[in-house]
């Protein structure tokens, strides 16, 4: 039998457990999310999530060791678990259970950063990257771009000065009385709408920095000053992305023409699920050539498999970061 890394995700609001093997296919995983609880609050409230993690982190793990038929002491391989970046509180569940389950199996414990696991996400059920990369990661905490070579050398090439993109589409979607995390939901309207409303593009045209905080506050202005009745959440909606995507497709562009030779394309983080984007980085990889790796949808968002992915990676370069939580770290790190 192959051998499986036991990866633990539990830094924001999902508390997701997976078993993966060395070529990233998924044995057994469940990811509990607390979204019903989130919803109440419209966001994520770090108290609610780390209480949430202490009630779901055990049954989650039983279900997928349980469902998995393996052998512990002999098929798992290790056991990788997010040390950062992220909450605090909720860290510190997953970390403090990865320990007690690594000294109860005997198994090494890799404290993996959560950023690299996105990067991975991109390689689960069997993708490859092909470096040098350009990689842009648009989460709900992160936003940047980077080039990665084949040593896995990061250089970052910008980064968000305010809001993360997912933070943009979610506080959008606050605006609109839309659930958390807003958004699919926003992609799904915008699919149905007219980009009609004219928002702002921040800091096109400007290197490489992100700045999304303007065009949230464009759109908050646009709803308080406009007659309630003429107000239509698709046309909202698809303005909105009409904007983001017009400023990543010229961030994108401008990185691939100035960094010759790159090999692919690769975009990640939970707003890598929207159609709109993966559209738009299938273009632009198709007309430069580049090879496009996007996470399979299911592991775009936060998960324990690209935690467990990373694990392999961090044992093959033989990373063994012990499995200190840490609210932030930058993606050059381990
Ligand atoms: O990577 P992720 O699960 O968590 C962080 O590491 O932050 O990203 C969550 C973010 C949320 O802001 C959520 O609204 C956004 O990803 N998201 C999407 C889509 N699915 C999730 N944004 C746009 N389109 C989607 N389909
Ligand atoms: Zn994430």
């Amino acid at each position: 039998m192959s051998k499986y890394i036991l990866g633990i995700e539990t830094s924001c609001d999902d508390t997701s457990i997976a078993l993966v093997s060395e070529d990233g296919n998924i044995l057994s995983e469940r990811t509990r999310s607390q979204y019903q609880l989130l919803n109440q609050y419209g966001g994520v409230y770090p108290e609610f999530a780390s209480r949430a993690h202490v009630v779901n982190i055990i049954p989650a793990i039983d279900s997928v060791i349980s469902s998995a038929d393996l052998n512990i002491e002999e098929d798992i391989a290790a056991i990788a678990v997010t040390r950062g970046p992220g909450l605090i509180g909720s860290l510190i569940i997953g970390v403090n259970t990865a320990l007690t389950l690594g000294k109860l199996w005997k198994k090494e414990v890799i404290g993996v950063n959560h950023l690299r696991g996105h990067l991975k996400s991109a390689e689960l059920e069997g993708a490859r990257i092909e470096y040098p990369a350009l990689v842009l990661l648009v989460s709900g905490g992160h936003t940047f771009l980077t080039i990665i070579d084949p040593a896995g050398d990061v250089t970052l090439l910008g980064q968000t000065r305010d809001d993360s993109l997912g933070e943009a589409y979610d506080k959008v979607g606050r605006m609109l009385n839309l659930e958390f995390p807003a958004g699919p939901k926003i992609d799904k309207l915008a699919l149905q709408g007219n980009a009609s409303i004219k928002f702002p593009t921040p800091l096109i045209n400007k290197g490489y920095e992100f700045s999304f905080s303007g065009l949230k506050s464009s759109v908050s202005r646009y709803l308080s000053t406009s007659e309630q009745e003429n107000i239509l959440a698709q046309d909202v909606s698809a303005s909105f992305v009409h904007s983001v995507l017009t400023v990543l497709e010229s961030k994108l562009r401008s990185a691939i023409k100035k960094n010759k030779g790159l090999a692919s394309l690769v975009v990640v983080g939970g707003v890598a699920a929207s159609k709109q984007i993966r559209d738009l980085s299938k273009d632009i990889a198709d007309d430069y050539g580049l090879k496009l790796n996007l996470p399979p949808l299911k592991w775009a968002t936060d998960n324990g498999a690209m935690i467990a992915l990373a694990g392999w990676d961090y044992l093959k370069k033989d990373k063994i970061i012990p499995p200190n939580p840490i609210a932030r770290i930058p993606i050059y790190e381990y």
